[in-house]
């Protein structure tokens, strides 16, 4: 392909899928569970002789109260125990099987997310991170984290995670204004939900309180959000992290038709740049595509280690997401298949994914760095190559449509937006994997 015939194909690829996944989940097929295995087993070898940094520990609970109607995941929606009960003894069961593959490993950090973790009953949680505990060398990590909704937290439960070593808490808040509240499908929060959960997180002495707002829904007016920025300010959370909503497949929204307009989309750009000065203005900062900060300390370790240093992530629970560096990147089974085979010990075969090799491993690292600005001499150090002369064709490539800002200590893609940034990103992707995208996607570039 010439650089034109790249532009074009890659514009129509950055329609479709973000450039933060590598390789695109599109090309990502079953996969045994003997070769997770194998890759387990050679990674381990890797950390426990200095050669990788210690892994992260990650559970995914893919229940919530109710589908909210711009949610693009997997999640079931329901309150009762019985089902999560279930969930959870499939839980115990995948933590037993795994454990001796990694029990020479300390974990750094320890997260829970999905869906909504804290929509287990205290009991439920508290068994959860005791089998935890028993089951993986917990006792080093600097960090665990845990995903909440106003609604379905407590005191009670606080106290448990509390008791657990849990030091960052993300209460989901989304939107306040009651209106919007409804037309998401989200009736059951209130303000008072909203206050109480952060006083009673600070009460339990939750150390860092980040929390989530959306901006950019269907019909969400500027007004209506920026009431949510106000309101969470006052709250005074140490991160916030505001989500711009984009129309994906899972999208309830999508699917009954309910679609954003260009007047919603010039909302959005306003609301961004509004609430990034008042939020600017009320002392937080660090923040461009990542959250709003009011130290470094409470970003959130987990996903920082991994885009900055490909740290190794063990996934846990029906949709996990693990990473063996060197070797597979893949999700855990779907939930169906996750509760049949589970309960009954039963080691579910499925898994999808897609290998990655040394090469493609530090790509990954060239992707999840190279919008903010790739340190070299990082680079250098973790993957012992000069990043110049590695990818010395992608860089004038780049070069030669001004794409790319390259100097002696970092190289940045100019890129405008998010659209643009996965489009120009995939300069870098590896020849194995623009071949299957072609074959996969059946349009040569010059049709496009
Ligand atoms: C896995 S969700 C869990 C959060 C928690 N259950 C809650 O409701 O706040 C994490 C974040 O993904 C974001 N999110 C979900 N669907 C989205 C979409 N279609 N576009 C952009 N962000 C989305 C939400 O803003 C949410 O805070
Ligand atoms: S936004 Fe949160 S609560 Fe709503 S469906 Fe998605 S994961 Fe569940």
């Amino acid at each position: 392909m010439n650089i034109k015939e790249k532009i074009k194909f890659f514009n129509y690829l950055a329609e479709d899928f973000d450039s933060r996944d590598y390789p695109p989940i599109m090309l990502w097929k079953s996969i045994q569970r003997q070769r997770i295995e194998e890759g387990w087993k050679q990674r381990v070898k890797e950390i426990s002789s200095g050669e990788a940094d210690a892994p992260g520990l990650y559970i995914h609970i893919p229940y919530c109260q109710t589908k909210c109607f711009f949610c693009q995941f997997k999640v079931l929606a329901g309150t009762d125990p019985e089902m999560h009960s279930r969930y959870l003894e499939c839980l115990k069961n995948e933590m037993k099987r795994m454990s001796p593959l990694v029990k020479k490993l300390s974990f750094k950090t320890f997260y829970l997310a999905g869906g909504t973790p804290t929509i287990f009953s205290a009991e439920q949680l508290e068994d959860l991170f005791n089998t935890a505990e028993k089951r993986f060398n917990l006792s080093q990590t600097v960090q665990r984290l845990i995903e909440a909704t106003p609604a379905t937290l407590s005191l009670k439960k606080l106290r448990v995670l509390k008791k657990y070593g849990f030091n960052r808490i993300t209460i989901g808040v989304e939107v306040i204004d009651k209106k919007m509240l409804h037309a998401i499908n989200r009736q059951h929060q209130t303000e008072k939900m909203v206050k109480d959960s952060f006083e009673q997180a600070r009460q339990a002495g939750i150390e860092f309180i980040n929390t989530d707002l959306i901006a950019g829904l269907p019909g969400q007016s500027i007004d209506s959000f920026l009431y949510g920025v106000r309101f969470i300010l006052k709250m005074r959370p140490d991160a916030i992290h505001i989500f711009t909503y984009r129309e994906e497949e899972l999208v309830i929204f999508c699917r009954i038709g309910k679609r954003i307009t260009d007047k919603d989309r010039l909302r959005k750009d306003k609301m961004l740049a509004l609430a990034e000065k008042m939020i600017r203005k009320a002392g937080y900062g660090f923040g461009s595509n990542e959250p709003y900060l009011l130290t470094p300390d409470a970003a959130n370790f987990q996903l920082q280690y991994r885009y900055q240093y490909n740290v190794t992530l063990l996934g846990l629970g029906a949709l996990a997401l693990s990473f063996i560096p060197n070797h597979h990147v893949y999700h855990n089974a779907q939930i169906e298949d996750y509760l049949k085979f589970w309960p009954e010990d039963k080691a579910t075969p499925f898994f999808t994914g897609y290998p990655i090799s040394r090469a493609e491993t530090r790509l990954n690292y060239v992707l999840n760095n190279i919008r903010n600005g790739l340190d070299k001499e990082q680079f250098f150090r973790l993957y012992g190559v000069q990043f110049d002369k590695t990818y010395q064709k992608e860089i004038e490539d780049l070069k030669r449509i001004n794409r790319i800002k390259n100097d002696s200590e970092k190289v940045k893609l100019i890129t405008k937006n998010d659209f643009e940034f996965r489009s120009y990103s995939k300069f870098f992707f590896g020849s194995r994997v623009i071949k299957e995208l072609q074959a996969k996607i059946k349009i040569k570039p010059s049709e496009i």
